[in-house]
């Protein structure tokens, strides 16, 4: 097993803990507990003399493969497999703060990261002020003495918007501050915040890493130190652990990673130059287009496009439902980062509850929808465009 290997090498082979059997395919341990050999041997374990497995719930061989695999993939030295993202993104903020810190957050996060951050942290004394995080000035403008965490999604969902990680690392660095990105959006491929000078990474893996529509699930990666400090004990007291069954189903997803992100990137750039062009859309934002708002952050921190387009119809709601339901291999559907290519309205979906304010803030109008492109045939996806557009009134 080499650490030297390129990514999608990692990806079919790293981490693999082989049984007696020799199986080729990684093994499912569904198992909730371990059985010593003898009473001194559980003891040792206990103590973390020797090494080995205790309980399910921290840690088991199927999700210690996973976790190896995206550590590989990530650059990180330790990662945590959770039972879905939000799991992973509540872990990765609230085991690390107490009744009297301070978090400064994008405000332009999905919606249950928001809440996390913006109704549940102050329950517990923790405060949090919302920056527009595409100056790098807001960030430092809501430092306070007790800032301790700075969270921001990168590109954001659902307007693609991109923030300087680099930037935001280097100020938290000033202060003492450990920077959480949720890198789902980008994926681990395009992306690697932790390269950028970001302490924390977190994934929702029911997106690109399972990209297959089946399971929930979520990943903590960071340093050594930071797991060991932080979150191994929350980790452990509090339950968020994956099921082994989807771990397995991720190991699986997660071989083939490359290929379809690859596959989905060129479907979103080929439909969004499309759009771009089309009389009925007034704007499309993809990170793959020179004309993106911050095309020189992207330049500088991210290596490819993106399997997501944000695209606003001129019409308002009445135009972006009849294209929805006018679409035929495009599904309507608010999960993302799937083979299916999905299609949703944020302002009824996925961003429903921000309210209007909130929504106008981030630039998510009655028009906007997002698209997270497939694996399907490019000129499938194409054609159902140009025929679904044709049907939109105006
Ligand atoms: C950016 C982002 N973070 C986190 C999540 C939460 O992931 P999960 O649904 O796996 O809990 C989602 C989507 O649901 C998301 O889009």
């Amino acid at each position: 097993m080499s650490t030297k290997w390129r990514p999608a090498t990692q990806l079919v082979h790293g981490g693999t803990i082989r049984s007696q059997y020799g199986e080729t395919s990684e093994a499912i341990y569904l198992t909730q507990g371990f059985v010593y050999e003898t009473a001194e041997a559980a003891e040792a374990r206990f103590k973390g003399e020797s090494e080995g497995y205790i309980y399910a719930r921290y840690g088991s061989p199927t999700n210690d493969m996973f976790e190896k695999r995206m550590c590989l993939l990530e650059g990180a030295e330790e990662a945590r497999a959770m039972a879905s993202g939000m799991a992973a993104v509540a872990a990765a903020i609230l085991c690390q703060v107490k009744a009297g810190d301070h978090i400064v957050a994008a405000r332009a996060l999905f919606g249950s990261c928001r809440w996390v951050v913006e109704t549940l942290a102050p329950k517990y004394g923790v405060e949090c002020t919302l920056v527009d995080g595409r100056d790098i000035a807001n960030w430092e403008k809501a430092i306070r003495k007790n800032t301790k965490v700075f969270f921001l999604e990168s590109p954001t969902n659902p307007t693609l918007e991109v923030i300087d990680i680099a930037g935001v690392a280097k100020l938290a660095n000033q202060i003492g501050a450990k920077v959480v990105v949720d890198n789902v959006f980008a994926t681990p491929l395009f992306q690697k915040p932790l390269e950028l000078g970001a302490h924390v990474v977190v994934y929702s893996a029911t997106k690109h890493i399972d990209g297959q529509g089946r399971c929930l699930g979520g990943v903590v990666l960071s340093d050594k130190q930071w797991i060991d400090e932080n979150l191994q004990d929350y980790f452990r007291h509090t339950g968020p652990a994956m099921s082994p069954f989807n771990a397995w189903t991720l190991l699986k997803g997660i071989e083939t990673l490359p290929l379809r992100v690859r596959q989905q990137t060129e479907n979103a750039a080929r439909i969004a130059d499309l759009l771009a062009g089309h009389p009925k859309i007034a704007k499309v934002i993809y990170p793959g287009r020179a004309d993106h708002p911050q095309a020189d952050i992207i330049a500088k921190q991210m290596s490819g496009g993106s399997t997501l387009v944000c695209l606003e119809l001129k019409g308002g709601k009445a135009a972006a439902f009849a294209l929805q339901n006018a679409l035929d291999v495009v599904k309507i559907s608010n999960n993302l980062g799937d083979a299916k290519s999905l299609i949703t309205h944020p302002g009824t979906t996925t961003h429903k509850n921000l309210g209007d304010e909130a929504r106008a803030e981030l630039g998510i109008s009655a028009g906007t929808l997002r698209l997270s492109a497939g694996i399907e045939d490019t000129d499938d996806l194409i054609e159902d465009f140009a025929r679904a557009l044709d049907k939109v009134p105006g």
